[in-house]
């Protein structure tokens, strides 16, 4: 069915919005890298320019996707990468949206020519160094007024609920919103829908019912402009 016009309410708006996965290299062949389809961030990208707002799309790895239309897209590969454009990018920025799937680690070296297999020598051991956190460090230089929204897909442990762990990863995090999605059992990667929940550091949580990735867009671009309006009051 035809798209209604959407409100163009986020005139005037900077955002910028990561999306996809990163790789990150272990020899010039070979690489570590995650499920990630980036369909949720273009989305995101998609209706905020719909909407009016300028919009600078921060994409790694995805499956093949149209740009969004009036988005400016930058496209990086590891979470270093990553790291070097959304700064960048944020600095002049009224909202940060960290929906990429940023590797937590790299491996400690990245062999300048191709890892051979060989009779003689044992096999190779994959050393890892953590990554830094995009999300944290944005929240820690945060400019004046800024609005940060970080993601988690999360599934149930021993240790809690998918819930528990989003709560747990916002305060950590010190994001203003937190998109949770639960994973699992084919659940959000590279589908077209999506659902969750939308937990704000204020408390309130909204449950995001299963729907298409650009209606779980719109439902927190609502939430992005409602959270600017009532700092204004
Ligand atoms: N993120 C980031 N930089 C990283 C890792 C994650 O900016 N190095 C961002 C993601 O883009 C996402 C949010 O942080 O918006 C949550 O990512 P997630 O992987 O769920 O959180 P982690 O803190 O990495 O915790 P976990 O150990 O559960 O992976
Ligand atoms: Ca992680």
């Amino acid at each position: 069915d035809e798209p209604r016009a959407l409100p163009r309410d986020l005139e005037g708006l900077r955002v910028v919005v990561s999306a996809g996965g990163t790789r990150e290299p272990l020899d010039p062949v070979r690489y570590l890298g995650n499920r990630s389809s980036g369909k949720q961030g273009f989305a995101l990208a998609r209706v905020a320019a719909q909407r009016g707002a300028d919009v600078t799309l921060i994409a790694a790895h995805t499956v093949d996707l149209p740009s969004p239309a009036g988005a400016k897209v930058e496209r990086v590969s590891s979470a270093e990468e990553l790291r070097k454009a959304v700064q960048a990018a944020a600095v002049d920025a009224d909202v940060v949206v960290m929906a990429a799937a940023v590797a937590d680690f790299r491996p400690a070296s990245r062999a300048t020519s191709k890892i051979k297999k060989s009779d003689d020598q044992p096999d190779p051991v994959i050393t890892l160094d953590r990554n830094a956190d995009i999300l944290a460090e944005l929240v820690q230089d945060r400019r004046a007024g800024q609005v940060i929204v970080g993601f988690a897909a999360e599934t149930g442990d021993e240790h809690g609920s998918v819930l528990d762990h989003a709560r747990a990863k916002l305060r950590r995090k010190g994001a203003d919103l937190l998109v949770v999605n639960a994973v699992g059992d084919g659940k959000a990667f590279g589908t077209e829908d999506n659902s969750g929940w939308l937990l704000a550091a204020d408390g309130t949580e909204q449950a995001i019912p299963l729907g298409a990735k650009a209606r779980l867009a719109a439902t927190l671009w609502d939430a992005v402009t409602g959270l600017r309006q009532r700092r204004l009051q």
